[in-house]
């Protein structure tokens, strides 16, 4: 194949790269994002294989079936929840795959020794194996395979630091060696431990954060792998994950109000413990019944849905849309809040929703549907709590205060349905709970909103 006709392609193939990201944006058009993208990333496979004479037509349609079906199998048997520790493992093998085509570069004696090829070399090998290691201790915490919690690690900070200095030292030392393996195999080692040492502390809840960040070592990995095999299309696609793994940390650290140090060094913030929850609660919450709520509901014309991680954890999304189709019914606008954060990943909710054929246009970001809660009769929080709660718009002394949050309080009358009192993920009492306009619903998220469901259509 002629070199222009293979840069065309890749050209191409990168091209669809960006149409498919800009497709991801919007949940209207991610799913074409996706294909795009994938038709992309099967051209720049197949036009590399050609090209480089890797493999025979046989062994590539081999390839193509094995491959497709087994992430077939994956996506399809693949729960909506265990996604993030699915995205953990695929950066793990991104980062593994980066890692030893730089192994197998460097050992083999036919390959280039120049020098921006044995640095590309030593920077794959660091970043390719601090990201193999650290995805598999994410998908380890996640899959409960081992503790979520932090795993305290004596001076962690002090050694982090130790090993990456080494790591820097060993790969200026291979630049300048090319022809000393051991120095490679000790860079890989000092990497892999380095990536372990780096998540092991880190609690699961903050894994999502952390697997943003891993994808986007795994992207650069890919990008300096390019560089060695002198790859353009590996380069792009490289840096385009790169750089969306980078955007996405820093827009989950912001919409958390968290520096990425906090998260990667396990600091909620200052101040949390000094908020007690007796204070916050007694004497003013008001538990409620479905037939109530039912009944406030009657004459609701405007209701907006704020979904949280315990609509998860209930499973109550198909639950939700019944509810939503009955209010619809009756002539009610339903609407849906969603924060950029609510859940344990991002998109969760837009996900769950979606899975439940809630319409994308009655999902409404945090952004616009803020102005709208003033003229809401009932604002109903299905399994929310930390992206609902005032303290971090009005108390400066909050460790959440910054972070911002749906204005569900603003709503003239507002439902809270979950199973008890207890805090979110941040560990902090919420207090839209004991609000005047606030009725609690207690119970399991989706056996509460199918009994207000039939309230809802005795009452007709
Ligand atoms: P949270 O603040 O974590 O609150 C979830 C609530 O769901 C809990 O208070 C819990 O109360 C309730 N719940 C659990 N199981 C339930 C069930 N079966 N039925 C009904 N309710 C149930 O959730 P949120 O408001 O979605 O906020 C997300 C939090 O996660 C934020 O602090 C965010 O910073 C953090 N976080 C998010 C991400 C991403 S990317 N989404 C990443 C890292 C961290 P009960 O136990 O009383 O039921």
């Amino acid at each position: 194949m002629s070199t222009s006709i293979i840069y065309l392609v890749y050209l191409v193939a990168a091209v669809l790269f960006i149409l498919g990201i800009k497709g991801l944006t919007k949940p209207r058009t991610a799913v074409k994002g996706n294909r795009l993208s994938s038709l992309g990333m099967l051209i720049a496979v197949v036009v590399t294989l050609f090209d480089q004479s890797i493999l025979s037509y046989q062994w590539i349609i081999a390839g193509i079936i094995i491959g497709g079906a087994t992430g077939a199998t994956l996506a399809s048997k693949i729960q909506v929840t265990s996604m993030p520790q699915l995205v953990a493992m695929l950066n793990g093998f991104g980062g593994g795959a980066s890692l030893l085509i730089a192994l197998a570069n460097f050992l083999d004696p036919q390959s280039a020794t120049h020098t921006i090829a044995l640095i590309s070399i030593a920077v794959t090998i660091l970043i390719g194996s601090v990201t193999l290691s650290g995805s598999f201790v994410a998908f380890a915490k996640l899959q409960e395979l081992i503790s979520g919690n932090p795993i305290a690690i004596p001076a962690n900070k002090l050694l982090n630091g130790i090993l990456f200095v080494a790591a820097i030292v060993l790969s200026i030392m291979i630049v300048n060696n090319p022809n000393d393996t051991v120095l490679v195999y000790l860079l890989v080692a000092v990497a892999l431990v380095l990536g372990l040492l780096l998540v092991l502390p880190i609690g699961g809840a903050d894994m999502p954060v952390v697997i943003a960040l891993l994808n986007s070592y795994s992207g650069i990995a890919a990008a300096t792998t390019g560089f060695i095999t002198g790859n353009t299309v590996l380069i792009v696609s490289g840096a385009l994950v790169g750089a969306s793994g980078l955007i996405l940390t820093q827009i989950m650290c912001k919409a958390m109000n968290r520096s990425l140090f906090n998260v990667l060094f396990g600091v909620m913030a200052e101040g949390g413990e000094t908020i007690d929850a007796d204070e916050v609660y007694a004497g003013k919450v008001k538990s409620s019944s479905a037939e109530e709520i039912a009944m406030m509901l009657e004459t609701a014309e405007r209701v907006i849905i704020v979904p949280g991680y315990g609509l998860a954890m209930a499973q109550a999304q198909h639950a939700v849309r019944d509810l939503a189709n009955v209010l619809e019914g009756r002539g009610t606008q339903v609407l849906y809040g969603i924060h950029p954060v609510a859940g344990r990943m991002p998109g969760h909710m837009n996900v769950l929703l979606a899975e439940a054929e809630v319409p994308y246009e009655q999902l409404i970001e945090m952004d616009e549907i803020n102005p709208q809660f003033e003229q809401t009769d009932v604002a109903i929080v299905i399994g929310a709590n930390d992206v609902t709660n005032p303290m971090a718009r009005e108390d400066k002394g909050s460790p959440i205060y910054g972070m911002p949050i749906l204005n569900v309080d603003k709503a003239r009358s507002v439902v809270i349905v979950k199973r008890s009192l207890s805090p979110g993920f941040a560990g902090l009492p919420n207090p839209l709970f004991a609000m005047d306009h606030t009725l609690m619903l207690f119970g399991d998220g989706k056996k509460a909103i199918v009994e207000l469901t039939q309230s809802l259509k005795e009452a007709d």
